[in-house]
């Protein structure tokens, strides 16, 4: 039965139909509401506004609950590899073995990148953050790759370069970053195994593959492989909905994963708790300075949006922290501190006021480091696992009947209307 919302403004009674979701959750459809009573609706930060249907991905923030296409990520985790997460996302479905292969062989024949590109590395300052020269690169894929005739070979090579082309070019840009020579993707190496090689092999050192840091990025990957309408998948789809190209739309999703409340934060938390380490692991300073209203600081890897309870994923990532120390035998001291933390910041009154937990952020970094990835590269690697999301939901947006340019309006407070002084008249 349709459900609907109704109220009165100045005697008139608006009727405002309910959408309702796969699992129940509800949304008043407010299309008509400026062109019926001249209201729009205001939402800082657009925490209760849905932005679209979406059949991708289901979260419960206050269960903590996430499905890729229905499938529990803990699942997924445990039995997928990270090509059939993406297959999975963008498709629907996982792949019968055929897809699989085929899905394989196109990314292996699209992993190279074009040579020329290797000189627009050498030229970014040194200093550059990967996480800029990925975005710059990324857009500038489109200058190699000029669109197709037809719609539909465009998109499905553009979607294929892009998953095939980015870890090639994450991993590119390490080596030059470091004055290395690069190292190509090899056809006999799996999604993770080839860029774990294409990082870390030299041609003094062959790269020895460990299954333990394979299975460790595996599951990085998939943990990160969307998370519905984030802030850096809504960039996606707002750039992809003025009809910019799919290098432009994803180009604008890494400058937002980059920024430090959202991807940037497994980079920051590492920073949080090297401090801490350099004044002699006084954790408890930082949960001070977070609580304090008149500092900006903020518990990095603490928090989200949507998640008022354990994030499911940083459950996954902090068992893997584990797991993957042990079998490395590596001891890392800012896993000691991250625990201590955790543990002192669920006992104190303001995290538990807040439903502020640990996010997915909090141990990925000490994962990322046991690996061997170099802390500025952090947010390149949560860039790589969320690709396969943001090409999902872009191709979701453009399969959409009602896909409109997204342009949302304002409440006008500045100045009404005022003359034209003349600048000697002026004071
Ligand atoms: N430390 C201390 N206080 C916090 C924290 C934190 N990590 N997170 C939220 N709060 C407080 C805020 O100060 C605010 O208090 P106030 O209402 O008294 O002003 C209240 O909790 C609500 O915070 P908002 O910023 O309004 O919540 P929002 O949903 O907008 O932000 C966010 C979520 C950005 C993730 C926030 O929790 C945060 O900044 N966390 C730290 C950065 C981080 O870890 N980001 C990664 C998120 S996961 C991801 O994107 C992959």
């Amino acid at each position: 039965m349709d459900e609907f919302v109704t109220f009165t403004y100045n005697g008139k009674e608006i009727k405002l139909p309910v959408i309702i979701g796969t699992e129940g959750e509800k949304a008043i459809d407010i299309s008509t509401l400026r062109r019926d009573t001249g209201f729009i609706t205001l939402d800082p930060g657009y925490a209760n506004t849905g932005s679209c249907l979406s059949a991708i991905t289901y979260m419960d923030g206050e269960k903590g609950i996430l499905r890729y296409r229905g499938i529990p990520v803990e699942q997924l985790a445990e039995h997928a590899t990270f090509k059939e997460t993406a297959y999975l996302l963008i498709n629907g479905k996982l792949p019968t073995r055929e897809q699989l292969t085929r899905f394989s062989v196109m990314l292996n024949d699209n992993s190279l990148v074009h040579e020329d590109l290797k000189t627009f590395y050498q030229n970014f300052p040194r200093a550059s953050h990967p996480m800029g020269i990925l975005s710059s690169m990324v857009n500038a894929l489109r200058s190699f790759y000029p669109e197709l005739d037809t719609f539909e070979e465009e998109i499905n090579l553009t979607m294929t370069r892009l998953l095939a082309k980015v870890r090639t070019m994450a991993a590119m840009s390490y080596k030059i970053s470091r004055g290395h020579t690069v190292v190509y993707p090899r056809p006999d190496l799996a999604y993770c195994e080839n860029f774990l090689n294409m990082m870390f092999d030299t041609p003094v050192k062959p790269y020895e593959l460990n299954p333990a840091a394979v299975k460790a990025l595996r599951v990085f990957w998939i943990l990160h492989a969307d998370h519905e309408q984030n802030c850096s998948t809504s960039a996606v789809r707002v750039v992809g909905s003025a009809r910019a190209n799919l290098y432009a739309a994803i180009s604008s999703g890494i400058s937002a994963l980059w920024g430090p409340l959202h991807g940037g934060a497994n980079q920051a938390v590492i920073e949080m708790l090297n401090d801490i380490k350099a004044n002699g692991g006084d954790y408890k300073k930082a949960i001070a300075k977070a609580k304090d209203k008149t500092d900006p600081f903020r518990l990095m890897g603490f928090g989200h949006r949507v998640y008022k309870t354990y994030d499911p994923r940083a459950k996954i990532m902090k068992k893997m922290c584990d797991e993957l120390l042990e079998t490395l035998q590596i001891s890392d001291p800012l896993l000691d501190i991250a625990k201590e933390l955790e543990e002192a910041a669920r006992k104190d009154q303001y995290f538990i006021d807040y439903n502020l937990y640990p996010n997915i952020d909090f141990y990925s970094g000490i994962v990322l480091r046991a690996i061997g990835i170099p802390t500025n590269m952090f947010t390149v690697m949560f860039a790589i696992g969320r690709l396969p999301g943001w090409i999902a939901q872009w191709k979701e947006s453009m399969d959409d009947p009602n896909w409109k340019i997204c342009r949302p309006r304002q409440i006008y407070t500045g100045h009404t209307q005022e003359d034209f002084i003349p600048i000697q008249a002026r004071t």
